[in-house]
Order: C-alpha cells, then structure tokens, then sequence
C-alpha cells in the first residue's frame, strides 16, 4: 500500500425526508442560491417545489439556471457564472445528477474567477476558489455528489474534460434514495455500470498490499449486481435506491483509490466518445468494459481478473487464465440483461470516427496503471467493440 492523505469532508445527510434539513445546510453559507437543475425531472416529481418552499419558508432568496443537460456544457456555465457575479450568491445549489451538479462545481469555480471558465479544462487557470457547493442527488451513479471532480463538455471543440478541486468537494448533499425512483430504467442501467465503473478503475491497480480496499470493492461490486436489477424491476424499491445511491458516493470518494494507482482508461476512452457522440456515460462504459477486459488479459493481469471472477461472481475455477474470463463473460452478460447494448456501432458510432477517438485519448499521454494503453492498443479495443474485429 502506498503512503496516502484523505480528507471527504462533505456532510452527508442520507435517508427519507431528509431534504428538511436543506433550509439549515444552506444558511450556513448565506441566503442567496443560484438554483442549477437539468431539464426538467426534478419538476415533473415535484421536487422542485418543495425546494423553492424551503427557500421561502426559510428566507432565502434564489435565481436559477436550468436546462442543464447530460454531458453538460460549458455554455451552461458560462450562464451560471454570469447569474453568480450579477446576483452575488452565497452558495451554488445542484438539484439533479452527476451534469447538474459538475456544471454547478463549475459555475462555483466561475464565480471567482475573471476569465473564461474553459481555462480549468484546458490548464490555463487552476482552480484555487469556489463558492460552496450543495447538491440533493436524483441519481445515482457518478459520485460527484460526494468528490472533487467535473466533467465538462465543450460544443465548439467537440471536447469533453474533466478537472478538479478540493475547493470543488460539495459542502453538503441531501441524498435521499426516493428521489431516484422516478429515473428510467435505462438510466439506472447506466447509473450502475458508472459506479462498477469507478470501482473497476481503482480495483484493477498495479499496487500490491491493499486488502482492505479489494474486499470493500469487492462488496460494493457485489452491490450493484445484486440491486442494479432490482431497482430496474421494481422502480420504487427504497432498499435497492439505497443501496445503489450509497455505493454511488462511496466508490468515487476516494476511499477506494487511497494508497494505490489507479486505472481510468476506459474512462478516458468513453469520454472521448461521448465528446463526438453525446452518448450516455455509463451506456459507453457498458459497452468498453468486457472488451478492455478482455484485451488487458495476460499473464501479469490474470491473478487479479482471476479474483474479481472468484469474489464477486463465485467462480470455481483454479486457473487463473480460464477463471478470468469466466468473470469477464459474467460481466458482459450481466449489463446485457440490463438491456444495454454491447456493440459501438449499435449506438451510433461510426467506424471512421475511431481511429480519432484513439488519437485524441492518447493525445497527450499513456492511458491507464493496471495496464498501460497506447494508440495502437485503444483504437484495437475500440474496433472490437464497434464488432470490426473478433474478441
Ligand atoms: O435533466 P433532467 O431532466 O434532470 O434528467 C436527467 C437526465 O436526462 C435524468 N434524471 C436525473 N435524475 C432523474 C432523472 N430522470 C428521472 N428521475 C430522476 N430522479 O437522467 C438523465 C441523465 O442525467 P445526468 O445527470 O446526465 O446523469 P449522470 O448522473 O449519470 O451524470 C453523467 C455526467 O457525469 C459525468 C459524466 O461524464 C456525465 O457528463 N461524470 C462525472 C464524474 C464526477 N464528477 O466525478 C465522474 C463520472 O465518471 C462521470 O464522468
Ligand atoms: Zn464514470
């Protein structure tokens, strides 16, 4: 285990009706929010109203920026930025998913800020200062309700880029799991496989020495294999929402990353096509997962392909090799049965476009710790995801 610090500092407040504390949480920062939500399912459920009656009941004053959308855009914070510095906000509210509340860190970062809030994408400006940042989570998937990081997509340069900050760590989020029982069942699908996701990327790590973060990957993979099908089935389950939205703020908190190196090559892969495509983050990651398995496996990666399979899917199997893939072949199976698609093509990409996403993913590095990844290797891995080349 490598020598590690942490330090995750948002409060959580978790569990049924516990946006009655929000009127409390926000006037610890002051009583002007910008309000920032996406495209209008916090309305449909009623949540909107109930926060602004929290605003007024408890004097707090508020404008708003909505419209956010999936893969959220950086004209989004640009507006919010603006709203900001004319109505000197105190605080920067995210009601929604993972977009809304990495475009919220954003506008939060914006808020202090002179220049274009492109600038933290593109290294030209480091974040230093952000007004606080709250959340209430409607679903569950990215972790952004309880980490430093963002995601931002650029419309103009057809990019899409993640940054980070301390300063960027939500204050507080209201996590209450009935709040993600109006998400679609592809959505949830999707919200699943985001948070396997993270966990894969900080599981497959080249570090020896960290039992104690395996086995609790371990148990939240086991999480969601278990409610991710549940809460498809039965949207209004409260234990699967819960289960699924605490392991969300769990796996990407650094709690599983502490004292390691850790992966992110199918991440970096999946944004580059969602910065051409505008695809659904965990639909991409569903489908590049079980392929970049497949073509990491070796001699030196088996052992730990091997134990995924063992612990997780309780696979008998002694050789390490034929264990590995057994545990790779549940995993496409299983986000099959979540009726995700498993090929690129049948989302749309276009096979002319992969040798670009190759390129523009190894631009400016080597992917990946567990295993490193360069053009040659991506592009690979991507033509037998889109089905030119045989697994
Ligand atoms: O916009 P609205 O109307 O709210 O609808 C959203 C959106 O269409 C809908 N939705 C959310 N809660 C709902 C609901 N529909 C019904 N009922 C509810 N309770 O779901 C759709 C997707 O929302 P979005 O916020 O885009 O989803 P998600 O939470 O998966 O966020 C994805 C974004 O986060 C980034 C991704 O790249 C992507 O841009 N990520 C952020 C990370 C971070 N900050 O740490 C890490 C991740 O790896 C990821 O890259
Ligand atoms: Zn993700």
């Amino acid at each position: 285990m490598l020598n590690f610090n942490i330090q995750i500092p948002t409060r959580i407040r978790f569990g049924r009706g516990k946006i009655e504390d929000l009127g409390k949480e926000i006037l610890n920062y002051g009583d002007k929010v910008l309000l920032v939500y996406g495209g209008g399912s916090i309305k449909r459920s009623g949540l909107y109203d109930q926060v602004v009656q929290i605003f007024q009941d408890n004097g707090i004053t508020h404008v708003e920026l909505s419209g956010v959308q999936p893969n959220p855009r950086i004209s989004s914070v640009r507006q919010g930025v603006k709203l900001c510095k004319k109505h000197e906000v105190h605080l920067v509210l995210a009601v929604g998913g993972g977009s809304t509340i990495d475009c919220a860190k954003i506008i939060a970062a914006g808020a202090g800020y002179d220049g274009d809030p492109w600038d933290f994408f593109t290294r030209k400006a480091k974040i230093k200062y952000a007004l606080p940042v709250g959340t209430v989570l409607t679903l569950a998937a990215t972790g952004s309700e309880m980490n430093p990081s963002a995601v931002i997509s650029n419309d103009d340069t057809k990019q899409k880029l993640g940054t980070g900050s301390p300063v960027l760590i939500p204050r507080f989020s209201i996590l209450d799991p009935e709040y993600s029982f109006t998400v679609p069942p592809t959505q949830t699908a999707a919200g699943t496989v985001d948070i396997m996701s993270h966990i894969f990327e900080q599981y497959f790590s080249p570090t020896p020495g960290t039992f104690i973060q395996e086995r609790l990957a371990e148990a939240m993979l086991k999480t969601c294999i278990h409610f991710g099908p549940i809460a498809i089935a039965q949207p209004g389950n409260y234990e699967a929402r819960a289960n699924l939205m605490w392991t969300s703020s769990l796996a990407l908190n650094g709690l599983l990353s502490a004292g390691k190196l850790t992966d992110w090559a199918t991440h970096d892969i999946e944004h580059e096509i969602s910065a051409i495509y505008d695809v659904t983050h965990g639909l991409g990651l569903a489908i590049l997962i079980p392929y970049w398995m497949q073509y990491i496996l070796d001699e030196q990666t088996a052992p730990r392909l091997a134990e995924y399979a063992r612990n997780v899917w309780e696979i008998e199997e002694s050789e390490d090799i034929i264990a590995a893939q057994a545990g790779i072949k549940k995993t496409a199976e299983f986000f099959k049965s979540m009726n995700l698609a498993s090929s690129l093509s049948e989302i749309g990409v276009e096979s002319k476009h992969l040798a670009e996403i190759a390129q523009r993913a190894t631009a400016k590095r080597t992917l990946g710790a567990f295993k490193k990844l360069e053009y040659q290797d991506v592009l690979n891995i991507l033509q037998t995801a889109y089905g030119v080349v045989a697994p």
